[in-house]
């Protein structure tokens, strides 16, 4: 099984031009050992899960560490409510511009468990680190800290590395090197969740992470907010 996470970002702008979205999804013929989950924004959620259900897990892209007197917060039991499956955790646009940390996404994960969903939890270098040669080094203390106290032999998470630099850029980071990281995470991690690949995915390039790569799936921005030329991709 691979999965394919759309993450929609804080995109498109208007509900009509999200159901144009949904709609060229659930026309379209998945490949049966394709997960496809659908991260749109999540005032798009409910709209998803009407037209979508048949063709894809709904996920989220975000959620506070639980609810009460949080303001503008929404918690994992509204997501769940909603019929999301998934949720997205510390993508590097939170941690960037909303101030998440290793140890908030944490919390974001044990709360997002405790109601039954799964968590997609995004770890990754910058492009600093990265030519420092800290990659390793960064994504081991990701793992260490985002999974604190949380056993994966019993509780289902996926964990999407994504060079910083690689997302949004066109600048992807090459599957072959992307792969020795997927494998230094497969080894900490005992093989006990699957790992993805995200930051600028192609139709180009698509297929390398799984030829090139081990990955157990991909995490795409850009790439599914043109429907026709993803879902073609997405045909191997
Ligand atoms: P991108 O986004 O595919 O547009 O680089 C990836 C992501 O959302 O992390």
């Amino acid at each position: 099984m691979l999965y394919i996470v759309a993450n929609w970002k804080c995109n498109p702008s208007s509900a009509k031009t999200a159901v144009t979205l949904f709609n060229a999804y659930a026309a379209a013929k998945i490949n049966s050992k394709i997960h496809l989950i659908v991260c749109p924004p999540f005032c798009y959620c409910q709209l998803a899960q009407d037209t979508l259900k048949k063709t894809a897990a709904i996920g989220a892209q975000n959620c506070c560490w639980e609810g009460g007197a949080y303001t503008g917060e929404l918690s994992p039991h509204h997501l769940a409510e909603m019929g999301c499956k998934y949720v997205i955790i510390g993508h590097s646009e939170r941690r960037r511009y909303f101030g998440e940390t290793n140890e908030s996404a944490n919390k974001k994960i044990k709360a997002v468990l405790a109601v039954g969903l799964t968590p997609i939890l995004c770890i990754g270098e910058t492009q600093k680190e990265y030519l420092g040669e800290k990659t390793i080094q960064i994504i081991e203390t990701q793992l260490k800290e985002c999974l604190l106290d949380i056993d994966l032999s019993k509780n289902k998470i996926l964990i999407a590395y994504e060079p910083i630099w690689a997302i949004g850029s066109g600048q992807a980071c090459e599957a072959a090197q992307a792969d020795q990281v997927r494998q230094f995470i497969a080894d900490f991690i005992d093989r006990k969740a699957p790992v993805l690949y995200g930051g600028s995915v192609s139709a180009e390039n698509i297929e390398s992470y799984f030829n090139k790569g081990k990955f157990d799936g991909l995490l795409i921005g850009g790439l599914s907010l043109k429907p026709d030329e993803f879902i073609q991709a997405i045909k191997f």
